[in-house]
């Protein structure tokens, strides 16, 4: 084997021990761990939907070929939600009905939007993002109930 060839290939062996030894020290000295996928956390392997105030949600959604989840989202009249979405596997789209909502559901990735629904009434969102043989199958609804009456006022005093 010629000199230099020699030579490059120490060099080369030195650069791999040195790389490894540098993801070796990430990992186990500076804890520096590798991003795991965003859907195997919480809060979007717990909680989907959970109350943050008098009024106010926030929503964890996930969408995967080819469903949200959740898909079907009952919220009383004057609900202000928080919504946060990923992907589980590719890029969807995420369009509501009748509200400015339109996001990307990026794998890796949490898109933000904060919405209020004022009226009640059903509103559908879908995929907006080509992603596949059932693309078109891809969707879902808001459901805004009417307030019920507050207990108090159905009550007659007795006295
Ligand atoms: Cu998901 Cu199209």
């Amino acid at each position: 084997m010629d000199k230099s060839e020699k030579l490059a290939l120490g060099l080369s062996g030195a650069l791999l021990i040195l790389f490894f030894g540098a993801i070796m020290y990430a990992g186990i000295a500076k804890d520096i761990e590798v991003p795991t996928c965003i859907t195997d956390m919480e809060p979007f392997t717990t909680d989907t939907l959970f109350q943050t105030g008098p009024d106010t949600y926030e929503l964890q959604m996930v969408a995967r070929m080819w469903a949200f989840q959740p898909s079907t989202i009952r919220l009383p009249v004057g609900s202000t939600v928080d919504l946060y979405l990923t992907s589980q596997d590719i890029t969807h789209g995420f369009k509501v009905d009748r509200r400015n909502i339109n996001l990307m559901a990026v794998p890796g990735a949490i898109n933000y939007m904060q919405v209020t629904f004022d009226e009640p009434g059903e509103y559908l969102f879908a995929c907006h993002e080509f992603c596949g043989a059932a693309h078109h199958t891809m969707a879902g609804r808001f459901i805004i109930e009417e307030e019920s009456e507050p207990l108090s006022e159905n009550i007659t005093e007795v006295k």
